[in-house]
């Protein structure tokens, strides 16, 4: 939700700036910006509606020199996206220049006081209110920028990543963050700052990650000096990253979720990799390892997550409680943290994050944390908010996942719930060594079926160009297929924007088969080892009331191959771990439909990759 890049050093700025904000794009994408300290000592903003090109487009015969500067992509929250609201935004005197990512949330009460003492205002944005009070508090305080960011940060209630720059000040650049994503990356001689390690692996693998009320000073020839609120020096240490700049290209593919889509056979044996050992018959998390006496006495699993997270989580809920047999539930994260839940000190509460930066999700997880209960994190990029505040958990590692659309980070938390079944079962005795060494030579299967799954893309993509017509359409599963049908529905009403319902198979006589008739295709999720008679019961009554069928069914299966419109065969598997096959055909179905209407689908309207404000 919003993309923050700064550099400092001796390169030119604007150059490293806009590659940084491509990079970022996926975060937000209507507006863009970029503020430069110019040769000419200028404080220069740059700032239109569109896309980072649309900001390459405007600046091409303006002054771009210097090598300091900040930009900023951004995703509306105060304000509709025009130039004005853009980032970045001048205080008053046009002496600082501030991009923020997040909401302040008193930004009503602090602009009303600041008009009053005769501020003005140009945009609808929050941010500028930031950025004038920033302003107020040094002139009326006559104190320098970094003890004026502290002051106006205590006055501030709300999320917020910024970066500021004054005029006159070519050497330093103030940066802050409270509950948004801020890493420093530490060069030669030079500095970047980014919501995330994307813009800056290009140049360097040494990273600061800053922590919630923290204030950072970047300057040319001297360390970055880190300060809370009050004043009190932190020292950090520097971490390495483990991502490489080829993971965050698109690798000859057209977008980027059709690339990850395609990357998820390796994913999963990357998220499996030291964890499952096939010829010991043998699987350990060692999240789960470590604290192994709080899974065998926990009376309940909570699950937190949203949108995809959340199907996936729905999948553990099947998983743990028949593999573990703990009573599991699974709550949107927006929704437990707002309703006073009751945990108990048994309780095991999993927060199931891809950025591990969802501002509901981590809120949920500090608010179980406060109340006692044991906190495991579930998320993909390394060093984020939720896996920094948890008391323990697993890295999915599917590496960065830039499509907005979730896809891959789907698959891997799945797997990483498959282990995590797997490996409390077996310390708890609950199930028997057979099945679980069944379950274990299977598992260690799934990459190579995910593979197999993935050559019927062809046939996916020539059938699905028949569906854009649709205005909407139905998914329909049982058992494990329930969650993996809410994720189809999901994927294609997200980035072709057709209306799409998820339905447990068996609900929909109770209300939506009054939507059948030729116009409304259904998408059944079939496996021959789910609750397959019932299923195609199911498909009968779809069939005769003229409605069309898509279904993913197992191998070999010719019962609804001769009922179904279209079907899309899976290889043969165990039930439980069936989601991770059936996904993708349904990934592949949204994204080959909204290619040909012409979406965007790596940037769907109205999205963002990592939704950082509530
Ligand atoms: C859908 C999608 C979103 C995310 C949700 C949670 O394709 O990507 O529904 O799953 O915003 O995001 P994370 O997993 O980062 O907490």
């Amino acid at each position: 939700m919003c993309g923050i890049v700064g550099y400092i050093g001796s390169k030119d700025a604007f150059p490293i700036l806009i590659k940084g904000l491509q990079r970022l794009e996926y975060r937000g994408y209507d507006s863009a910006g970029v503020a430069l300290i110019t040769e000419a000592s200028n404080l220069a903003v740059y700032k239109t509606r569109g896309k980072v090109s649309d900001l390459e487009s405007f600046t091409q015969h303006k002054d771009v020199s210097g090598s300091i500067g900040i930009a900023h992509t951004r995703w509306a929250t105060h304000g509709e996206p025009n130039d004005v609201n853009a980032h970045p935004h001048y205080s008053q005197s046009e002496s600082l220049a501030l991009i923020h990512n997040g909401i302040i949330e008193n930004y009503a009460v602090l602009k009303e006081d600041l008009m009053s003492r005769g501020y003005t205002f140009k945009s609808n944005t929050d941010t500028e209110v930031l950025v004038q009070l920033i302003e107020y508090v040094k002139v009326s305080n006559n104190v320098d920028l970094f003890t004026a960011v502290q002051l106006a940060l205590t006055q501030v209630v709300g999320a917020y990543a910024i970066a500021v720059l004054e005029r006159g000040h070519p050497d330093c650049i103030i940066a802050a963050r409270k509950s948004s994503p801020l890493v420093v990356g530490i060069g030669d001689d030079e500095y970047f700052l980014g919501s995330d390690a994307s813009p800056i692996i290009e140049y360097t693998n040494r990273v600061i990650y800053i922590d919630d009320d923290e204030v950072v000073r970047l300057k040319r020839d001297s360390e970055p000096r880190i300060c809370n609120l009050n004043n009190v020096e932190k020292s950090h240490e520097i971490k390495e990253l483990e991502m490489s700049l080829s993971q965050l290209e698109k690798g000859g593919f057209p977008h980027f979720m059709i690339k990850e889509i395609f990357e998820q056979p390796n994913t999963v044996r990357e998220c499996m990799r030291g964890r499952i050992n096939v010829e010991r018959n043998r699987v350990a998390l060692s999240g789960i390892i470590d604290h192994k006496e709080r899974f065998l006495n926990a009376k309940r699993i909570i699950i937190v997550a949203c949108g995809t997270s959340w199907h996936a989580g729905l999948i553990g809920e099947y998983l743990l409680e028949e593999f573990a047999r703990i009573p599991v539930e699974v709550e949107y994260a927006s929704e437990f943290r707002y309703r006073n839940p009751v945990l108990c000190p048994d309780d095991i509460v999993i927060a199931i994050s891809q950025s591990g930066e969802t501002a509901d999700t981590l809120a949920a997880a500090e608010l179980a944390k406060r109340q006692g209960a044991f906190v495991y994190g579930i998320c993909n990029v390394v060093g984020s908010s939720i896996p920094r505040m948890t008391h323990t958990g697993s890295y999915t590692h599917a590496g960065p996942e830039i499509g907005v659309a979730s896809t891959k980070a789907f698959t891997a938390q799945v797997t990483v719930l498959t282990l995590m079944a797997l490996t409390i079962a077996e310390e708890k005795g609950e199930m028997s060594k057979d099945v679980f060494e069944q379950y274990v030579q299977e598992l260690a299967l799934i990459p190579d079926k995910m593979e197999q799954t993935l050559s019927v893309a062809g046939y996916i993509e020539d059938f699905s160009s028949i569906f854009t017509y649709a205005k909407n359409f139905i998914y329909l599963g049982r058992g494990y297929s329930y969650p993996v049908a809410l994720e189809g529905a999901l994927k294609l009403k997200e980035i072709s924007y057709i209306h799409a319902e998820g339905y447990p198979a068996a609900e929909m006589k109770h209300g939506p088969i009054a939507l059948i008739d030729r116009e409304m295709p259904t998408v059944v999720i079939a496996p021959k080892k789910g609750m397959y008679d019932k299923v195609v019961s199911n498909i009968q009554e779809i069939k005769a009331r003229k409605g069309r069928v898509v279904a993913i069914v197992t191998e070999g299966d010719t019962v609804i191959r001769d009922l179904a419109d279209y079907y899309i065969e899976i290889p043969d598997t165990e039930d439980c771990f069936s989601p991770l096959l059936s996904a993708l055909p349904l990934q592949l179905m949204a994204y080959y439909i909204a290619v040909v209407k012409g979406c965007n689908v790596d940037q769907p309207r109205n999205l963002a990759k990592s939704v950082t404000v509530e």
